[in-house]
């Protein structure tokens, strides 16, 4: 059973996919087949989709937002996105850390510190993406990387400036290679980071915190991930490019269903 008070929130990443003319088509598919759930629906959409989306949004319960940005607030910084820029054109929230940007764009902890205290400090929801690489798992170094990872990603941050943070834990090896992790597996995972959020930044704020599983989420494994106490939602890759597929999944959160 969930903690009462936590949202549960399903957020479609579709990386690098799909037009504005296609986010449309998605977003007005996707309402009508998502209007029982009780789950909280976010879509991290390419920049370009970002306005489309949110348009096509408009009055339903959707939450359009961005999957990077940079920490500065302006400046010459070629092919990057500021806080404002995302805000300006529709979005509320943004993916900050994928392990995708981590891995292909070199991004390391202390700028992804930066980009989360940009985000909180501009009015940008931002959900950390944080996980340990299969070989830090093979050496049982699990624990040690997403702690580390949560001390240099929100360092100097104050409970208070937390509010809304979401975090994703996304183990690398788990994302989009068809091998989730187990729901027991996970759960730990997510146990571990709730601890680290009571000890370093208080029980209130861990308690309120969502903390999202991600890594080859689908609609036949997403309620026994779900069904995990300190699971409070899902971070969903390939199976979030359908309407079919994601709608399944956001429609398994049900009142009282978890
Ligand atoms: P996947 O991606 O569901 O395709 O594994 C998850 C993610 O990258 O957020």
């Amino acid at each position: 059973m969930k903690v009462a008070n936590r949202s549960v929130i399903i957020t479609g990443n579709w990386k690098m996919y799909k037009t504005g003319e296609d986010a449309r088509n998605y977003v007005k598919a996707l309402i009508p087949r998502v209007k029982d759930s009780a789950a909280k629906i976010y879509l991290a959409v390419p920049f370009t989709a970002i306005t489309p989306a949110r348009q096509t949004a408009q009055g339903s319960s959707i939450v359009i937002g961005g999957q990077n940005m940079h920490d500065a607030t302006e400046g010459a910084f070629t092919g990057e996105i500021a806080a404002q820029m995302l805000l300006e054109v529709g979005a509320q929230f943004v993916l900050i850390g994928h392990s995708e940007r981590r891995r292909l764009f070199n991004e390391d902890n202390a700028f992804i510190n930066r980009k989360v205290k940009k985000a909180l400090a501009d009015g940008l929801q931002p959900t950390l993406c944080i996980g340990e690489t299969l070989e830090e798992r093979d050496q049982g170094l699990t624990e040690q990387t997403l702690t580390t990872q949560l001390s240099e990603c929100l360092a100097d941050l104050k409970a208070t400036q937390c509010a809304g943070l979401i975090l994703a834990y996304e183990p690398v090896w788990a994302i989009g290679t068809d091998r989730s992790a187990t729901p027991e597996l996970a759960q730990e995972a997510h146990q571990i980071c709730r601890n680290w959020l009571e000890e370093n930044l208080g029980k209130r704020l861990a308690q309120k915190t969502v903390i999202q599983y991600g890594g080859s989420v689908k609609p036949e494994n997403a309620k026994s991930l779900l069904d995990q106490p300190d699971i409070d939602g899902l971070l969903v890759g390939a199976a979030s490019l359908k309407v079919d597929s994601f709608s399944a999944i956001v429609n398994l959160v049900q009142e009282g269903s978890l």
